[in-house]
């Protein structure tokens, strides 16, 4: 047996798994922590985030509607109440007008798989309560018995699953905002754990047991780790469940956790911190930028045009990290224009440039040290630079890479041919194509694929 071969022998990898494999966690964060997080969501890359739930029925501010009402008396939000509605309308009240007739989850699938996604994360349950799957312990208020009366989410499920291989993966809030269960256990400082245990932590084993999801992205800062019982649900999670192999999980699982314990980290909405993290990790943001939930009030300079998204993905992924990009449908099910275009505008950019993307690993350095907004991700052999504007005098300049000793050579992604190219007082300068803008093999940003520089 040669053990010290490397990670490429194979018995090395046999004797591994059959140490790895049947590791039995436990419900401490030092074990939990030792899990090596599953192969497929580094390669990945890219998934869309879902934010839907009776939010999306006011579909005013964003899907905090109902805390900024009640909670901080938010006046833009008190003032739309009391214009629009009777004085003795309910936050419960808007439920029965989430109505996703249009909901097509088929269609759903099809817009993500075109996006280029590699998986999917719906909201099952965000703060208000309500769960979008006939959940056994949210009696009416879930979406079986008010408002579509489906299955929102084994409906998304089965269309992801059968018309796709993404990836589909659950967000799930542990706390809810106005729950007085919820509340009186956080009068007791926490100490009784009534809520934790009746309600949240049933609905994560129902969601794990009958959607077999692939991420469990859970959210909630307030509470301690033990008052909500995280590790023993991770460890039950990673040994016993039907998805303990394959599953990911995130970093908010109690107060404290993000961006130390759990899965991935996300550290926290919209990360992007720009440089190599050694952690692997996921930039959570939103087309709309001032909302997950839909918001009718929304003009369009409040969407992230398609350079901003390209522009946050080339950096995401070059310091080793995943983008999750969240889109909010409406209350009847659709998920309106301005979100479709720009899923099919980066899905038509990543169909010519995902060699560079998927699988790709983050290079020895993330951004160009001479010229401003190129970022790097590395396969095997080959270094990729993102060049997110292109060069006026058609000559780009680069700073780090260097030629190997094996051949050197320089294409565009989408475009025959190789690239002219020299070294003069260590840059390395590359001569783009002289193209007219018909025959650009993308519109927003390129990809040179040098093969042999290290
Ligand atoms: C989709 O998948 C589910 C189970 O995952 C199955 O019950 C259902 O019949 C499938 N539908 C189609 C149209 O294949
Ligand atoms: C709810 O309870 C019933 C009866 O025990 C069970 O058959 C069903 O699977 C449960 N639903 C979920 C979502 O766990
Ligand atoms: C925590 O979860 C584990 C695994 O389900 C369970 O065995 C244990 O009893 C739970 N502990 C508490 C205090 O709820
Ligand atoms: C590269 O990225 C770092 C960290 O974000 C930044 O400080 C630096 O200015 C960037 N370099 C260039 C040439 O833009
Ligand atoms: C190229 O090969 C020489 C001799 O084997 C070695 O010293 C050098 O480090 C190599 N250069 C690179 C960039 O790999
Ligand atoms: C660009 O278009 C013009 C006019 O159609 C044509 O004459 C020229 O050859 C084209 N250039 C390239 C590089 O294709």
């Amino acid at each position: 047996l040669k053990l010290t071969r490397g990670k490429h022998n194979l018995v090395y990898k046999i004797l591994k798994c059959a140490v790895a494999c049947n590791k039995k966690y436990e419900p401490t964060w030092e074990s939990l922590d030792s899990r090596p997080l599953p192969e497929w969501y580094d390669q990945a890359k890219f998934g869309i985030f879902i934010h839907w739930g009776v939010f999306s029925v006011p579909s005013f501010v964003s899907e905090w509607f109902w805390w900024y009402w009640k909670e901080t008396r938010q006046k833009n939000v008190v003032d739309f109440m009391e214009k629009n509605y009777p004085p003795h309308f309910t936050y419960a009240d808007f439920a029965k007008d989430f109505t996703a007739e249009l909901y097509d989850p088929d269609q759903w699938a099809d817009l993500f798989k075109e996006s280029g996604a590699q998986y999917v994360v719906l909201t099952s349950k965000h703060h208000e309560g309500y769960t979008n799957w006939p959940s056994n312990v949210s009696w009416n208020w879930n979406s079986m018995d008010v408002g579509p009366h489906r299955d929102l989410v084994g409906e998304l499920a089965n269309s992801i699953r059968n018309r796709t291989y993404l990836k589909f993966g659950l967000y799930h809030s542990l706390f809810e905002w106005f729950n007085p269960l919820y509340l009186a256990d956080k009068a007791s400082n926490f100490t009784t754990r009534r809520y934790a245990t009746e309600k949240s932590i049933q609905e994560l084993y129902e969601l794990v047991n009958t959607y077999k999801p692939d991420i469990v992205w859970s959210d909630g800062d307030p509470g301690p780790v033990e008052y909500w019982n995280s590790t023993g649900f991770l460890a039950w999670l990673y040994n016993d469940s039907p998805v303990k192999d394959m599953v990911v999980t995130n970093d908010r699982w109690g107060a404290g956790c993000m961006c130390k314990h759990g899965g991935y980290f996300t550290c926290q909405d919209r990360y992007s911190p720009g440089v190599l993290q050694h952690h692997k990790w996921e930039n959570c943001m939103t087309i709309d930028r001032y909302s997950w939930g839909y918001r009718r009030n929304a003009n369009i300079q409040d969407f992230l045009t398609i350079e901003e998204i390209i522009s946050t993905f080339a950096s995401t992924i070059s310091c080793g990290g995943n983008m999750l990009m969240n889109v909010g449908p409406t209350k009847d099910g659709m998920i309106a224009p301005v979100f479709q275009d720009r899923l099919r505008e980066f899905g038509s950019w990543l169909k010519v440039n995902g060699e560079a993307v998927y699988s790709s690993k983050p290079w020895r350095s993330q951004n160009d040290s001479v010229t401003p907004n190129i970022w790097y991700t590395e396969k095997p052999g080959t270094v990729y630079t993102f060049v997110l504007s292109w060069p006026k005098s058609n000559w780009i300049e680069l700073g780090e890479p260097v030629p190997g000793n094996s051949t050197n050579e320089i294409s565009l992604l989408g475009h025959k041919g190789l690239l002219e190219w020299y070294i003069r007082n260590s840059l390395l300068h590359i001569r783009m194509p002289n193209l007219n803008t018909s025959d650009l093999p993308c519109k927003w940003a390129w990809v040179l694929r040098l093969s042999g520089f290290v």
